[in-house]
């Protein structure tokens, strides 16, 4: 059987996360890769056993091209494609923000469109991909972009394209606050004379099993927390300190303005 063909457009960390894992799942894609310095290109191609060209224009009749760069290179990208896409092409977008429309519009004739949003943790194989398909999209083919980022992530797929920039400011960025969270874990333990060796391995691991735990288990989070916190306890006391700080509106804040962003980007 013939091996359905990818041209990816862009090979930076997003683009290399998925194009990897879904190498490591399935040999049924055969990937042929551009960016402008050529360089992350090969080292892609490399990994996978594919081909890096020089040259847009050798893109020609792939079955599907994955868009990758970053979205304020995208117009740039969309005039090199003119002649590179036909009515048939499946082109399908990571860039944030840019709308299914906005996609049409730019690499017109192309009419078959996918937008999607993973997250940092498909490079692990454990990311979130929200999904939006234009209309004319045939089933077939929204069943292997599904397949694509299944590879790497778990996939949830949205009629309503405008719940991809509601839910961008929270699976998409939400690898970003974890981090954040985890950060300022960091530093509180070491300010208070933990030892350095310590340190970072177990907020960590904290994470870690925690989100397993989460995970692996029915329960909600709002039950596992009730699980750690006895009225008058430890944990108690520090939950005191998010109310009075006011932390559900911190993240409300967070995440209405991630939206705003998104839109603004769109
Ligand atoms: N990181 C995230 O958490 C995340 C999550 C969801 C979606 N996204 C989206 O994923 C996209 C890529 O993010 P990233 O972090 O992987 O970006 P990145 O590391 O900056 O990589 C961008 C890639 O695009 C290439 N490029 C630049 N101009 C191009 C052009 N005209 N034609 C083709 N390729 C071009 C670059 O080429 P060179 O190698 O030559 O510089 C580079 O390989 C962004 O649009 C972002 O919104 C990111």
């Amino acid at each position: 059987m013939s091996r359905m063909t990818i041209g990816v457009l862009g090979c930076g960390s997003m683009s290399s996360a998925i194009v990897r894992g879904l190498h490591k799942e399935s040999k049924a894609y055969e990937y042929f890769t551009f960016t402008p310095s050529h360089t992350r290109a090969e080292k892609l191609a490399g990994a996978v056993g594919g081909t890096a060209v020089r040259d847009v224009r050798d893109l020609k009749n792939k079955d599907f091209y994955l868009i990758a760069c970053q979205p304020q290179q995208f117009d740039e990208l969309a005039t090199m494609l003119h002649g590179v896409l036909t009515e048939e092409s499946v082109a399908i977008s990571v860039l944030g923000g840019l709308t299914i429309g906005h996609l049409l519009q730019k690499l017109s004739p192309c009419r078959y469109v996918a937008r999607a949003m993973p997250n940092t943790p498909c490079m692990v194989g454990e990311g979130v991909t929200a999904l939006s398909f234009s209309k004319e999209l045939r089933d077939r083919d929204k069943m292997v972009v599904s397949d694509i980022f299944s590879a790497v992530s778990r996939v949830f797929v949205f009629d309503d394209e405008d719940q991809i920039d509601i839910i961008t400011g929270v699976s998409g960025c939400g690898p970003a606050y974890i981090f954040e969270f985890a950060r300022l874990m960091i530093d509180k333990l070491r300010e208070m004379g933990i030892d350095e060796r310590y340190v970072e391995s177990m907020v960590k691991q904290t994470f870690y099993g925690s989100s397993k735990l989460m995970t692996d288990t029915p329960a909600s989070p709002e039950k596992l927390r009730n699980e750690v916190t006895t009225e008058g306890g430890i944990t108690a006391r520090a939950m005191i300190a998010f109310e009075e700080m006011n932390l559900k509106r911190a993240i409300e804040t967070a995440v209405d303005l991630a939206y705003a962003r998104a839109k603004e980007l769109a």
